[in-house]
């Protein structure tokens, strides 16, 4: 019999073009250290690092050689406080790797950056404490009003408060207008589920200072039994002012995904987190799935469902099959 080969890279191209995925499509996260002048490489994470300052403008370019024109920036800051407000200091790590990226590049790339105070306090916790340690919702707001402020005055196209604090969008909405940024957009992580599919972000952004094992976020991300919640969240951030909503994370909340879509036909992106990159390489590694194949799989899966935007740290391995 004669044997009949296909190239693996054909067949993952037409898949991706059957679905509609585009380069476009994507979104890459990039992790971006205030300490030290060495690339860090995150254990939880093959394939992913922390990048230093200095070496921004390497890695953003070879974003854009790839093809790919989005990208997301999370901070990493070498001091935190109580409150986190560093994050929203005009010198801080996001807002001098945005005034970096924009000189260099402008337009050419399209910058979103995760507004929260979790990277930047002591707890981990994504809003301000009140004493009993419960997670102060109404002064976190004026917190965020200021992380996105700073990140618009410095270049950011997009904002994406990441707290889950009700009235988030409303206030940075407000706050942006009132000074003049009425062009950024808001990309609201309106459905964040509670999942310890976060747990090797935290390890690579906070593990220096909290354990983040023990972190429970329950009180303020949502619980995935809940469609009605999940529903009126989304619905909340859209009249607040969302430009975008988002879910996350994605591969066990396609449903969710699809029926959001489909109901609101509002812009929908997701993230494919990484807890679920890590399981991926995990089982990889071992020899126990074939990476590729289930990469294309669930980034596939993600736009068939409905997503206009899908945050992935697999964006740079897929945009080879992408156009
Ligand atoms: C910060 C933030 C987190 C993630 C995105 N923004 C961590 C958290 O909420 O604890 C998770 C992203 C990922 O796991 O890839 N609020
Ligand atoms: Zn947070």
């Amino acid at each position: 019999m004669q044997s009949y080969r296909v190239d693996p890279g054909t067949v993952y191209h037409r898949v991706c073009s059957e679905v509609g995925l585009l380069k476009k499509d994507v979104v890459f996260p990039i992790f971006i250290q205030e300490q030290g002048t060495k690339v860090q490489h995150v254990n939880m994470m093959p394939g992913t690092k922390t990048v230093p300052l200095s070496e921004t403008i390497n890695q953003v370019q070879k974003v854009l050689d790839a093809g790919i024109t989005s990208i997301i920036i999370f901070g990493i800051p070498a001091k935190h406080d109580h409150t986190g407000c560093h994050a929203s200091k005009k010198n801080g790590i996001v807002q001098r790797a945005l005034q970096l990226i924009k000189n260099k590049f402008g337009n050419l790339i399209n910058v979103t950056t995760d507004v929260c105070l979790c990277q930047y306090n002591f707890s981990g916790h994504c809003g301000v404490l009140y004493d009993n340690g419960k997670v102060d919702n109404d002064s976190t707001l004026g917190f965020l009003s200021d992380i996105a402020l700073s990140h618009a005055q410095a270049g950011a196209d997009i904002v994406a408060p990441s707290s889950m604090m009700d009235g988030q969008v409303l206030s940075i909405r407000k706050s942006l207008n009132k000074y003049g940024f009425t062009k950024t957009r808001i990309l609201s992580f309106s459905a964040k589920f509670h999942s310890s599919l976060y747990g090797p972000f935290r390890s690579a952004t906070f593990s220096k200072k909290c354990n983040y094992n023990k972190l429970d976020k329950s009180s303020y991300q949502l619980a995935y039994t809940n469609q009605k919640e999940t529903m009126r969240e989304i619905q909340n951030d859209i009249k607040e002012g969302a430009d975008m909503v988002m879910i996350k994370p994605a591969m066990a909340y396609l449903d969710i995904i699809y029926m959001i879509k489909e109901k609101l036909k509002f812009p929908l992106a997701v993230q494919n987190v990484s807890g679920e990159y890590a399981m991926v390489k995990a089982a990889a590694r071992r020899g126990w799935i074939e990476e590729e194949d289930v990469k294309v799989n669930s980034i596939v899966s993600m736009k068939r469902a409905g997503a206009d935007k899908i945050i992935s740290y697999f964006a740079m391995d897929i945009a080879r099959y992408l156009e």
